[in-house]
């Protein structure tokens, strides 16, 4: 086995791929199923630059050609009764009448900052702009334009758009670019992509070559990949003085942005929207008739979920929020609450969502107020689904005769994804249940009413523990606020926060950046594969450093996998996981099972891990769910038992009993469903390596080999470890930097009194009061030493140093003995 991994992953590979370039071209790298991309493999079609000058003249003559072309067609467009109905249309939004100053802005200014309240027409409006005055100045076929995006269905959903508005199909003028699918065309002038794709292309051509125009969309919600991208353009504006960087945000404090650059400056779109009428939590009580119910009643996410909660956020927003809410409950309003509910908090901290109060107001609304389209901002997909499936059971809510329920989310598909945008039938109510994407990304124009939980998921983070979380928490003052503006797109409107005013008077102005508040890990890899230098030197330069701590602590994770040698590069394994983005302990689960052809297993626990939990635990059937999911397991794996559950659902789909199947085993429909299709997303990725080939068959001749399957796992969730000790009914477990540490109930190991290995290796951390460990894989002496760390060549010291400490620390020296003999002979 390890001559099998060193192969690929010890210097005979490493040799090779310094010849042939370790990347492939990532803009060429993809899978068969976006054909839709034809064969032009770069982001956009470049002239060669080392054609001779004859050719170049010829290819000038084209260009002009084309453009007379692109602007013929257009001039024709906008002649049409269509056409001119669209520019009517485009004229009535606020950017068209800043169009002047935007352009010359930009021709006089390298870098200039755009701000403008949300549905004024910054995305659709200012690359057309630009591509136009290019295309008028007769030279706009050599013009391209790129425009990223932070979500996939933005980018999409915006280049239809924008394709539309120009009276043309995607793939003319217009195209987009997002992870394994795009349309564009030879005369393509106008990309929209996402951030993460211009950051992979960045891999293969440093300076951007033949792109003329950045435009970074939706700076204002400092997602980490913008605050990296802007740091890399930042260094790349002196070396292309041509290029021109636009910058927009939704809010208005552009300062920060534009101290960045230099004091570039900054364009405010002048707003309209109309005037909205705001209701908290007291007013809603009041005015519907509601009376909430105490929280051991509530039918929210469950106790499960409420006790995560406590590892979130800043500590003093937290508490400052925390103390909002016992004043709040000190009022008038909900001193019959407090009474009911004693000193029980739970029901108003963050992990909560009143499903039950939601499904009230929808249908106040429904039954009492004027017609007009509902927003309700929920925190993700597994949230909205929940809800979904509680309203379509409703007599009214579910009636499709009265009400046309949608959900809006990142990870919908883009058929579905116009629908939110289509006008309901007269008598027809429009419900959309959305995550924080249709805050300031999508416009839905129909929306009166919006309904706010208060809160988002989020991802953040405990440096010290370096454990990363996706969890909801209070959203910003902001993003109150934005939330509130959707209800003011087309007339009047209504907000409906679903907390006291006081709640909201204690969020904090602004959220954290996301560079500030997630684990640095993969943005450390791909800040290597760049060859940025450095990594603390290169954040040190981004628009707010992030901690040295967390800095450090994420190279040192790196190490540790064997991502990042002694000296900080990245290794052939590293290398590998910069190609493939997921957390990089779900990369080197991926990267191993394809070399020890045992993928199929592994693409189902990875899947598992980066989906909500799919074994229900109701409370009231809390023994029954736990029996059910040991029947699955034998061998002292919750992630094996992940994997059966998996199979025997496929295997039922195929008779069309998928659903029975999971409600007799306690296992969520949807959660089956996700890892089902990540599982082909995956699989993909792989592809892209050129660790797998089309041919599945061939990376899963070991797929049926458990041991080899945990070895996989540990590999993975190393330095995930924890020892067993036993005692003379039952177990205790250590680790390293805590001591002791406790199973999650739910578990399959936590059902044993005795677990005949030596090791468990874990996937989470969490600390309440006590820290726990969800689920776990137990691993044999064996296992973890040719699996953890990392023994393989190139890459040995450190991670055997590490795991030595291990031996160690647990006194095993007898398998410290064999550890040493292993490492000799290995050598
Ligand atoms: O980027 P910004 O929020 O400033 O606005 P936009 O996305 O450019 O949208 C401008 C306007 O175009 C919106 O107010 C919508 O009325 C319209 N729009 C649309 O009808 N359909 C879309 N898919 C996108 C925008
Ligand atoms: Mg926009």
């Amino acid at each position: 086995l390890l001559k099998r991994v060193n192969a690929y992953l010890g210097e005979h590979l490493f040799q090779k791929s310094k010849t042939k370039e370790c990347f492939p071209d990532i803009a060429s790298s993809r899978s068969s199923s976006s054909s839709s991309l034809g064969t032009d493999e770069g982001l956009f079609e470049q002239p060669d630059p080392l054609a001779a000058s004859a050719s170049k003249i010829v290819t000038e003559k084209v260009l002009r050609r084309r453009s007379q072309q692109l602007y013929d067609q257009q001039l024709s467009w906008q002649g049409s009764p269509e056409g001119r109905k669209m520019m009517q249309f485009r004229k009535s939004l606020p950017a068209y009448n800043e169009k002047n100053a935007i352009l010359t802005a930009v021709s006089e200014n390298q870098v200039v900052i755009i701000s403008g309240e949300t549905g004024c027409g910054k995305t659709t409006q200012i690359p057309q702009f630009i591509l136009e005055s290019e295309i008028d100045a007769a030279h706009g076929a050599s013009c391209s334009i790129i425009c990223t995006q932070p979500r996939r269905i933005s980018a999409i959903s915006v280049s239809e758009r924008v394709a539309t508005e120009r009276g043309e199909q995607l793939g003319e003028s217009v195209g987009y670019k997002v992870r394994l699918e795009g349309i564009k065309g030879r005369e393509t002038r106008l990309l929209f992509c996402t951030t993460g794709i211009l950051l992979r292309r960045l891999l293969v051509d440093r300076s951007l070559k033949g792109i003329s125009h950045v435009i970074v969309d939706e700076i204002h919600e400092r997602g980490m990949n913008e605050d990296f991208l802007l740091i890399v353009l930042k260094d790349l504006l002196s070396r292309r003085p041509e290029m021109r960087l636009v910058l927009m945000s939704a809010t208005l404090d552009a300062e920060l942005f534009s101290c960045y650059f230099n004091k570039a400056p900054v364009l405010c779109i002048p707003g309209f929207t109309y005037p909205v009428q705001t209701r908290f939590l007291e007013n809603i009580l009041e005015m519907t008739g509601y009376r909430l119910t105490p929280y051991n009643q509530i039918d929210d996410y469950g106790q499960e979920r409420a006790w995560r909660v406590s590892k979130q956020g800043p500590k003093r927003r937290k508490s400052q929020i925390a103390s909002a809410v016992e004043d709040a409950l000190r009022t008038a309003d909900f001193r019959e609450y407090r009474k009911e509910t004693q000193d029980s908090l739970t029901c108003w901290n963050p992990d909560c969502i009143g499903f039950n109060l939601i499904e009230h107001l929808l249908s106040f609304i429904c039954e009492n107020e004027r017609p007009g389209a509902i927003l309700v901002f929920m925190t993700g997909w597994d949230d909205i689904n929940s809800l979904k499936e509680k309203l379509l059971a409703h007599t009214i809510l579910g009636d499709p005769t009265r009400v046309l329920l949608l959900t809006c989310h990142g990870s919908m598909a883009s058929s579905e994804q116009r629908l939110i945008f289509d006008v309901a039938p007269d008598g027809v109510r429009k419900i959309v249940l959305a995550t924080n994407i249709a805050e300031t990304s999508i416009t839905i124009n129909d929306v009166v009413f919006v309904i706010d939980c208060g809160k988002a998921k989020e991802t953040s983070y405990d440096a010290l523990n370096n454990t990363p979380c996706l969890l909801p928490s209070w959203i910003s003052k902001v993003s109150a606020q934005q939330r509130r503006g959707r209800a003011g797109r087309v007339q009047p409107g209504e907000c409906y926060h679903l907390y006291p005013r006081c709640v909201y008077n204690a969020f904090a102005e602004y959220q954290l950046p996301e560079i500030l508040r997630t684990p640095l890990q993969s943005l450390c890899l791909q800040i290597k594969s760049l060859k940025l230098g450095s990594i603390s030197e290169f954040l040190s330069r981004a628009l707010q450093s992030p901690e040295l701590l967390a800095v450090q602590k994420a190279i040192e994770y790196l190490k540790i996998i064997g991502a990042l040698d002694q000296n900080e590069e990245l290794t052939v394994l590293g290398q590998y996981l910069t190609m493939i983005p997921v957390e990089p302990k779900l990369g080197k689960m991926l990267v191993l099972g394809a070399i020890l052809n045992c993928l199929d297993p592994i693409l189902t626990v990875v899947s598992g891990l980066s989906v909500r939990d799919p074994f229900l635990m109701p409370i009231d059937k809390k023994d029954l769910a736990e029996a059910s999911k040991s029947q699955f397991s034998r061998d002292y794996s919750d992630h094996m038992a992940l994997v059966r559950a998996f199979e025997g659902w496929k295997y039922a789909e195929k008779e069309f009993a998928g659903y029975d199947y999971c409600w007799r085993n306690f296992l969520s429909v949807q959660s089956m469903k996700a890892i089902d299709s990540l599982r082909k997303e995956f699989y993909s990725l792989l592809r892209d390596t050129g660790l797998v080939d089309s041919n599945a068959n061939t990376c899963n001749g070991w797929s049926h080999e458990e041991h080899l399957i945990r070895a996989v796992i540990c590999y993975g969730l190393y330095p995930g470890v924890c020892s067993v000790v036993h005692n003379d009914k039952s177990f205790s477990l250590k680790t390293m930097e805590d001591g002791q540490v406790l199973l999650y109930s739910n578990s399959v190991n936590a059902r044993d009194s005795r677990i005949p290995y030596p090791w468990l290796v874990f996937n989470e951390k969490v600390k309440v009061n006590a820290v726990f460990l969800r689920d776990s894989t137990a691993v044999s002496d064996s296992t973890l030493l040719l699996f953890g760390g990392s023994i393989m060549k190139g890459d040995v010291d450190g991670h055997l140093k590490m795991l030595g400490g291990y031996l160690e620390f647990f006194m095993k020296p007898a398998m410290a003995e064999m550890y040493m003999n292993l490492r000799r002979e290995l050598d």
